[in-house]
């Protein structure tokens, strides 16, 4: 069976328990008997002044998060794909990096691109707009309250491999036959406007066939050493490396796999079963299991750290989202 921690993460708990609660009643000064002194009475907030006030702190802790995600090199979208990942950070504002050996590595659908290049056009203006508006003094303590979010941000783009390269992977597959050997990273939108079609780094004539590089900590993109969060979704392959090196270097992770490669990764076991006190039972002379079904990749990954949490996501098929903020 698939063992789940619990998945009510320390940040829920803090929140939790930070909740507004009500001012002190202005009843208090008649309980002390005390019925002319106003001094200690603190005004009761309405219904909609506690919403406002939670609204606020809400809306502060979220931008302290991105604040904070968008620090050092930012967020690694490993075996990010066309960067659908990506997109969905940059419209929230935060920065990040699709890294992936493949050819078209954050070449989004064109739809997709124009949608963010246009609202990272627009947006830029409201919000100087809005910045300029408030900076006037806004009409209100509620218009004065409210913080704007951050504008959407473009990704970047870093064509080569998370930490390893598999043996046995199916290369030309993974790294198209047209490859380059481009190690700097991208600006997508820069790549899109200069080159037309958003390649990274490949130019004319340069379809031979060279070595796609490693992404690792020493690496010279530097981009893992200050990054501030590992995302992967359906990260194939590269799941186990992500969790590994995100448990090694305490980096906080999200990672949501899909396919388990059982042949490719026969080394892979499943964690013996515990008992209640999380000491394992060597039930069959430690023979253990290799991880052959979704389940036991599951299983196998939380098994990695104690941090690690599992939570299901709200679509269909492999929606199991691991998770670690350490
Ligand atoms: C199923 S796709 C997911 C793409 C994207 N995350 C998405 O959800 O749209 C799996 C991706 O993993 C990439 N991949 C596999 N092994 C990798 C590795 N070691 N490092 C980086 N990317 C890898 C593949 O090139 C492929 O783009």
């Amino acid at each position: 069976m698939m063992t789940t921690k619990n998945s009510t993460s320390k940040q829920e708990q803090e929140h939790k328990s930070t909740t507004i609660t009500p001012c002190i009643s202005s009843h208090q000064s008649s309980v002390d008997g005390n019925e002319d002194d106003f001094s200690a009475e603190v005004p009761l907030l309405s219904k909609e002044e506690q919403g406002n006030n939670l609204k606020e702190q809400q809306q502060n802790q979220r931008l302290e998060a991105i604040r904070h995600l968008n620090t050092g090199t930012g967020v690694m979208d490993v075996a990010g794909g066309s960067g659908f990942v990506s997109l969905a950070l940059a419209l929230k504002g935060i920065k990040s990096t699709v890294i992936d050996p493949r050819e078209n590595i954050g070449r989004l659908p064109g739809r997709h691109r124009k949608y963010l290049r246009k609202i990272i056009k627009t947006d830029a203006e409201k919000v100087n707009q809005e910045r300029k508006r408030k900076s006037d003094g806004g009409k209100n303590r509620i218009e004065k309250m409210i913080i704007l979010p951050p504008p959407p941000v473009q990704f970047s783009s870093l064509r080569a491999w998370f930490a390893t390269r598999p043996d046995g992977v199916d290369v030309s597959f993974r790294e198209g036959c047209s490859t380059t050997n481009n190690s700097s990273i991208t600006n997508n939108i820069l790549v899109d406007e200069l080159s037309g079609n958003g390649m990274a780094g490949l130019h004319e004539g340069q379809n031979k066939k060279e070595v796609i590089p490693l992404c690792t900590i020493c690496s010279p993109d530097k981009l893992l050493p200050s990054c501030t969060a590992i995302v992967a979704l359906h990260p194939d392959e590269a799941t186990g490396d992500i969790v590994d090196f995100a448990v090694k270097y305490r980096i906080p992770f999200v990672v949501v796999p899909c396919c388990v490669f059982s042949r490719l990764f026969p080394n892979r076991l499943k964690p013996l079963p515990k008992n209640e006190n999380q000491i394992c039972i060597d039930t069959q002379r430690n023979v253990r299991e290799v991880v052959s079904t979704y389940d036991d990749l599951i299983e196998y990954l939380v098994d990695k750290d104690e941090t690690i949490k599992v939570i299901k996501l709200d679509f269909d098929g492999a929606n199991l989202c691991l998770w670690s903020t350490f």
